[in-house]
């Protein structure tokens, strides 16, 4: 956490939750979101529920178009519902402004796109180092704290590289080391292992398997059968909504 005042940054360690503590960190329900294309309403997500407890990790499947970012961009606060209730940790998303859901952000969530975005010709470590800029830590902690990161996702020794020297496995890595400077309690993920080999593919796992044991709380997208099998639970988006990845609805969808 950051002294907001001062700038000081002590690399509080995250702190797990107690086993016995059910929180719903993420608390979605009846989500609309419906985009306009020229004359044409698409509506994509349709009364979406979503409830993710703390320390749980959710795997979400769905054909392609079928909403999958849409979701991920909300939950996220990326993007905002047209209509449908979200709680984050308890907070009515809606009922902040711009800089409250920025503040929220950066306090909570950390982000692992698609494509791993990140900026060429810019180290590992200051592309790690970046999500901190916005919460005003001082130079010498976001290198110190973009460090420890890499640490974590075992890529210590590749602090200086600029991602055209780096495997897409190794940037997938980087781009979660980013996702986790600023040690948030949720990780949003889509498609972590989309266009990794066999082996990288194991890497990204071992290391999302690490961060869920210690007590993360891991949203992920994938239409890969294998990943989705090590999350706790797994649901299917179809429709607009959210179908258990057992049910009968969710058949149609897969
Ligand atoms: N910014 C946008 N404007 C208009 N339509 C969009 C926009 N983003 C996504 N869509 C449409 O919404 C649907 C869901 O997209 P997306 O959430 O990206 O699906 P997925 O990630 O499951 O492939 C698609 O039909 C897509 O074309
Ligand atoms: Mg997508």
């Amino acid at each position: 956490m950051v002294n907001e005042t001062t700038g000081d940054s002590k690399a509080e360690l995250y702190d797990p939750p107690n086993a016995n503590d059910r929180e719903v960190v993420l608390d979605a329900r009846g989500l609309l979101r419906t985009y306009r294309r020229g004359q044409f309403d698409v509506p994509v997500l349709k009364g979406l529920d979503l409830q993710v407890e703390r320390g749980e990790w959710v795997a979400c499947t769905g054909r392609s178009g079928s909403g999958k970012s849409t979701l991920l961009n909300v939950l996220g606060l990326l993007d905002s519902a047209d209509g449908g209730r979200y709680l984050l940790a308890g907070q009515d998303v809606s009922q902040l402004d711009d800089a409250g859901r920025a503040g929220m952000r950066n306090q909570l969530l950390g982000f692992v796109f698609q494509l791993h975005n990140l900026l060429p010709r810019t180290t590992a470590l200051e592309n790690v180092a970046t999500p901190l800029v916005y919460r005003g830590v001082k130079r010498s902690d976001r290198l110190r704290l973009a460090r420890e990161a890499l640490g974590m996702v075992g890529l210590a020794d590749r602090a200086d590289h600029d991602p055209n020297e780096l495997s897409g496995g190794q940037m997938q890595r980087v781009a979660i080391a980013r996702a986790l400077v600023g040690d948030p309690e949720v990780l949003l993920v889509d498609e972590p292992t989309g266009n990794l080999d066999l082996t990288a593919t194991a890497e990204i796992l071992g290391l999302l398997d690490r961060l869920h044991d210690q007590g993360r709380t891991i949203v992920m997208i994938t239409h890969e059968k294998d990943v989705a099998e090590h999350a706790d639970r797994r649901l299917v988006l179809g429709d607009g909504i959210l179908h258990d990845f057992h049910s009968e609805s969710a058949e149609a969808h897969k």
